[in-house]
């Protein structure tokens, strides 16, 4: 598996010292804008609250513009929004311009979003051969190897012409507008956040390889002209790491 493997004790250690190197990416971009997409889930909570206590008041905040690499088409109010979550968590303590959010809007028609999303990206993150490229993207891992809202059912979605496209949560039959496999492989930088012994089997799986590991839709995303970094805690990768 290609990209680089970084372990931390901890989710504790991770995101406190995941959130100096983002800040450090972001300030290395001189002032030029960077446009991150993040995910949803639990694991960036602990980014996100180390972000707010560390750097609420960084000038870096200004030149950043946050992107959702998902949205599950719910109100921003409901506790399943991504966005939801990392305004309460984030966004409302940072000293951000509202217009560097760019949230895909939960409450409206799944279809129109994916299109309206997918035109305010091309209008405003920097295109490489027809793709956007956003400067980082940070991916999680589902129990089932999905990631985004990219699902082991739905692996079309991998190399999907759109930059996004309506997903649909295989248990819940949730709808999502996800970014699709070209856009994330499209990225300057990838950053998978993995932490927890849940995810360490689907981790050792993509890492190593294995035939199981290829039938996921993780295993599928490394950026074509960009960095690859797999940012663990032991627990996660304690199948990899005993090799
Ligand atoms: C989402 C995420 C999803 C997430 C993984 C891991 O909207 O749910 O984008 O892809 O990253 O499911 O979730 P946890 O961090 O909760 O394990």
């Amino acid at each position: 598996m290609k990209g680089t493997l970084v372990v931390y004790r901890d989710p504790e250690e991770l995101a406190d010292r995941f959130a100096d190197q983002l800040m450090e990416w972001i300030a290395e971009s001189s002032g030029k804008r960077f446009d991150l997409a993040i995910s949803g889930g639990s694991t960036p909570n602990l980014l996100f609250a180390a972000l707010a206590s560390k750097y609420a008041g960084s000038k870096n905040w200004s030149q950043t513009h946050f992107w959702w690499v998902d949205e599950r088409m719910v109100p921003a109010d409901d506790p399943e929004s991504n966005f939801g979550v990392a305004w309460k968590m984030l966004l409302s303590k940072i000293n951000i311009p509202a217009q560097n959010i760019h949230r895909i809007k939960g409450e409206c028609n799944p279809y129109q979003e994916a299109s309206g999303y997918a035109s305010q990206i091309r209008e405003e993150v920097a295109m490489k051969d027809g793709w956007p490229r956003f400067d980082l993207i940070l991916l999680g891992i589902g129990d089932d190897g999905h990631t985004a809202s990219i699902f082991p059912n739905q692996m079309e979605l991998i190399y999907n012409e759109h930059i996004c496209e309506v997903a649909t949560h295989p248990a819940s039959h949730q709808q999502r507008v996800t970014l699709t496999g070209i856009t994330l492989n499209s990225a300057a930088r990838i950053c998978f956040l993995v932490t927890g012994s849940n995810k360490s089997e689907r981790l050792s799986e993509i890492w190593l390889g294995q035939e199981k590991g290829q039938c996921l839709p993780a295993y599928h995303i490394h950026p074509v002209g960009g960095e690859l970094l797999w940012i663990t805690d032991q627990q996660a990768s304690q199948l990899i790491t005993i090799l």
